[in-house]
């Protein structure tokens, strides 16, 4: 029986949410293995509607484990906000464990107050982050000072780390970027009422991972953000600061990469981007901002507007060979719904003649200069959000998601057609291989 990857092909929203959360049914654990809260997985069950940051999408099911692997950088206060929202809207079935792994690194104050400082700093070439201390919670992880989740929980280890750091990050905030310093005590006190919150959920994930997986039980690997902002294949540096790609699932979990059985790359209808960084087939137009209003593209972490635009398969398929996709799912396509004329960007050209089809130019200069090579077809009007199949969506409808199976070289798992689970094609299960 395969275990799942779940992730994004683009630059991340890319609705991958709904389908985690659709698959932990078949599934037995479902780990995240990456990225902090800077992800927002948005959720409508029964119309109810949950953003998870920190928390792997299965939380929602009964009788699951949810696990927040090694390679995610956890700040302890979302993470208790969560649970605490969770367990008070009654949303936490009391027979799911969730469980975070002792090594993953702590996101601490100064790393969000750093992240701001340097982007506030910089005049031109912000990367926009969200803010939550992403990035240099992960340089200090490969710095070796960071600290982890079982560090926290001894409390002279914890006092030690956090001294030492504070001496480095307190000189940075100070001399560098003319702020305030942060009070050790203040962070002290802060911290210890976390670990005592958190001591319950932390764990060796690794190991309870591979106890499930011998037992037989399935496991879904659930990715955040998309390939294209990937620290190593994105477009850099208008990147995150973790590996997003499929491979990651393996490292950021603990579990050996031949236990990967199948890889699902969710595939937004359209394109979208937060942040800054080259976006090719960006509409800055009626259109862009019709597909913004109707998907209600905000940033699930940040509420910013996101930029829209066509579907570009460079991306996906760039995402297909760096991930090892073996299926897409489709998201958002009732979005398109009504408009006339779609494209679907198959190659970028630039200025002296070349031509890129399979992969995103490495260099910025060649790829700011890049013009979009498009296949236009025939939109639909009519409302999809109740197909059950891909035989009940207008022919055009059919036509714009079976181009892009053909484009893309890899079989459909699934089309999205609207918010709720209801609203799904189902094509085939990844854990039935
Ligand atoms: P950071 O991850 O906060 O350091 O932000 C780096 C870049 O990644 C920025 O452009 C963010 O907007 C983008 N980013 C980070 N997380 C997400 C996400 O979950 N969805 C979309 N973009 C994201």
């Amino acid at each position: 029986m395969a275990n799942v990857v779940v992730i994004g092909t683009q630059w991340g929203d890319e609705g991958k949410g709904k389908v985690v959360d659709l698959y932990a049914e078949d599934a037995d654990v479902i780990a995240r293995f990456q990225g902090g809260n800077n992800a927002g997985h948005t959720l409508v069950v029964k119309g109810v509607q949950t953003i998870l940051h920190v928390i792997p999408s299965g939380i929602l099911h009964d009788h699951k484990i949810c696990v927040i692997g090694n390679g995610v950088v956890v700040d302890p206060a979302v993470m208790v906000q969560e649970i605490d929202d969770l367990r008070n809207r009654s949303l936490f079935p009391a027979d799911t464990k969730l469980l975070a792994s002792e090594i993953a690194h702590l996101i601490m104050p100064y790393h969000r107050r750093l992240d701001l400082a340097r982007e506030a700093r910089k005049t031109g070439k912000k990367i926009g982050t969200t803010g939550r201390g992403i990035g240099p919670a992960y340089e200090d992880k490969v710095a070796r000072t960071g600290i982890r989740l079982c560090d926290l929980l001894d409390d002279e280890i914890f006092r030690e780390k956090l001294k030492a750091n504070l001496e480095e990050k307190n000189f940075y905030l100070t001399k560098l970027f003319g702020e305030a310093p942060l009070d050790e005590r203040e962070v002290y006190d802060e911290y210890r009422a976390y670990a005592e919150k958190l001591k319950p959920y932390v764990a060796n994930t690794s190991l309870v991972v591979e106890r499930e997986m011998r037992k037989g039980k399935k496991i879904l690997f659930e990715g955040a953000q998309g390939c294209h902002l990937d620290v190593d294949h994105g477009t850099f540096p208008y990147v995150t600061s973790s590996n997003t790609v499929a491979g990651n699932a393996s490292c950021g979990t603990g579990i050996g990469p031949l236990a990967i059985g199948a890889v699902v790359g969710i595939c937004k209808a359209y394109t979208t981007r937060v942040g800054q960084g080259p976006f090719i087939t960006e509409l800055t137009c009626e259109i862009g901002d019709r597909i913004q209003k109707v998907g209600q593209e905000f940033g699930a972490t940040t509420g910013r507007k996101r930029r829209c635009g066509w579907l570009d398969m460079v991306l996906i398929k760039q995402s297909i060979r760096v991930s090892g996709i073996t299926g897409i799912a489709i998201t958002k396509l009732d979005v398109l719904t009504g408009i006339e004329k779609l494209k679907i960007c198959v190659g970028y050209k630039s200025p002296s003649g070349d031509e890129f089809t399979e992969s995103v130019p490495a260099n910025l200069r060649v790829l700011s200069e890049c013009r979009p090579v498009y296949q236009e077809l025939d939109g639909w009007t009519e409302d999809i959000q109740h197909a059950k199949q891909i035989g009940d969506l207008p022919k055009n409808a059919r036509r714009y998601v079976e181009r892009i199976e053909t484009l893309a070289g890899v079989p459909l798992t699934l089309v999205s057609v609207g918010a709720g689970r209801e609203n799904t094609i189902i094509l085939k299960s990844p854990f039935s291989d």
